[in-house]
């Protein structure tokens, strides 16, 4: 579900057209639309209403500063894996009272700067990491907040480099370790056990690991407690999966469904740390065809959008949606199927990388100079992976609402590029 969509055969984002922003602002540009952003914090909200949750939207997915204002107006709290993304919560203007840090190598200044501005707790990696927040907490003569990370051994069964919760994965600590750690956490005073984190990959489309992945928490919640100790939270992280091919993801009350009834079961406290789930399908990425030219019995789209700007292709072998902004044919509801009066062709960006490609063989009409394209679903792990490789500026960033819309992040100039460097 999202508030893109065509109008007589020609791309809207809310009540605003595509093309308009796209003419005003030029190409290529990520808008983003507030009334799916808002839509989908909302289906968490009330999917996990039962046990009043502590909702994290995971800035890294997205970090934009109007991103993070609208989910701080909403509601939401932050997840955060570093000092700038704390800062930028900060910016945003956001309470830093529920904000959880995660992370494998925070540094003490991060720690510090955390335990400054109060969070609700440290997600914890290795006994290294125990050790440097107690040492940075005794220094400035508070407790810090802790929750141990587990890494479950569960497989998400997502792509290779987005699976966080299996044995061998650089996160977290394995359930043992985290027993004998929490006896460590009760004996120090500089440091307070608020309770467990996991995270297990990312996207997950099925409800399987979040069902074995709570079963394994509220029994380390129930060992912890047999210590005396009173072990208050369970977060388990972000993941849930959205619609980048079809209609293939879950509704977050799925999600809800195996892992509510143990939450209220174990009287814990339920924090999530949703990212993409969020703003991934609250963003497209819009950008105009430069050339087409048939070369070795292909088709080629070359776009002045790439990888630089969504490297998701290149990285992850990861699929999105791509269709022009005005369309001479209705949009299929299978993008990977044999359109017809379409051709197979791979859409492509101007960096020098084979890699450099949104779409491959993809059925698309027939395009030309000038034409606009959209790809889809780009709005989490877009903007907030893109480079500026080849020397390429950062796109533009707008935000709509309704039938109005401002820009959130100007684009860059090539006197950006080089700003930071000294001759
Ligand atoms: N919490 C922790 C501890 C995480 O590591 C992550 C994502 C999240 C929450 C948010 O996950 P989400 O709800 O957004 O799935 N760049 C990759 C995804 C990397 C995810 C990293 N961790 C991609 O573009 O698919």
């Amino acid at each position: 579900m999202d508030y893109f969509h065509y109008r007589n055969r020609e791309l809207f984002c809310e009540d605003v057209p595509v093309a308009t922003l796209a003419a005003q602002y030029g190409t290529p540009l990520w808008i983003y639309s507030k009334r799916t952003l808002l839509h989908h914090l909302t289906q968490i909200q009330q999917a996990f209403a039962a046990v009043d949750p502590v909702i994290c939207y995971s800035v890294k997915a997205n970090s934009n500063l109007g991103i993070l204002k609208v989910m701080q107006a909403a509601g939401s709290s932050f997840d955060v894996v570093s000092g700038g993304e704390l800062y930028r919560v900060k910016q945003a203007g956001a309470d830093t009272s529920n904000v959880v840090f995660a992370g494998v190598g925070k540094t003490d200044d991060e720690i510090r700067f955390a335990l400054e501005n109060h969070i609700l707790m440290f997600d914890v990696e290795s006994e290294a990491e125990l050790d440097a927040i107690a040492a940075v907490a005794g220094s400035m003569n508070v407790v810090a907040p802790v929750a141990l990370r587990l890494n479950p051994d569960i497989d998400a069964k997502t792509h290779s480099k987005t699976t966080t919760g299996k044995k061998g994965n650089k996160f977290g600590m394995d359930i043992e370790r985290a027993t004998q750690l929490a006896d460590k956490v009760l004996a120090d005073k500089r440091l307070d056990l608020r309770g467990i984190h996991m995270h297990l990959g990312s996207p997950i489309l099925t409800t399987d690991p979040y069902a074995a992945a709570i079963v394994k928490a509220v029994d380390v919640v129930k060992s912890f407690r047999a210590k005396g100790h009173d072990t208050r939270w369970i977060n388990l992280g972000g993941g849930f999966g959205i619609n980048y091919r079809q209609q293939e993801a879950l509704p977050a009350s799925a999600y809800a469904e195996v892992i509510v009834p143990h939450i209220l079961a174990s009287g814990c406290k339920l924090a999530l740390e949703p990212g993409r789930f969020i703003v991934g399908n609250s963003g497209i990425l819009v950008s105009q065809v430069i050339y087409t030219k048939r070369e070795g019995g292909k088709l080629f789209v070359i776009q002045d959008a790439a990888m630089n700007d969504l490297i998701r292709p290149a990285m992850y072998d990861a699929f999105h949606r791509v269709w022009p902004v005005h369309t001479p044919i209705d949009p299929p509801t299978d993008f990977e199927a044999v359109v017809p009066g379409c051709e197979p062709t791979d859409v492509v960006g101007p960096v020098c990388e084979s890699s450099d490609y949104f779409a491959k063989d993809r059925y698309l009409p027939p395009m030309h100079r000038g034409d606009l394209v959209c790809t889809f679903s780009a709005g989490a792990y877009g903007m907030a992976m893109s480079s500026n490789y080849n020397s390429r500026p950062k796109a533009v960033e707008i935000l709509v609402d309704g039938s109005t819309h401002h820009v959130i992040r100007k684009r860059e100039t090539y006197a950006d590029l080089v700003a930071h460097e000294l001759t």
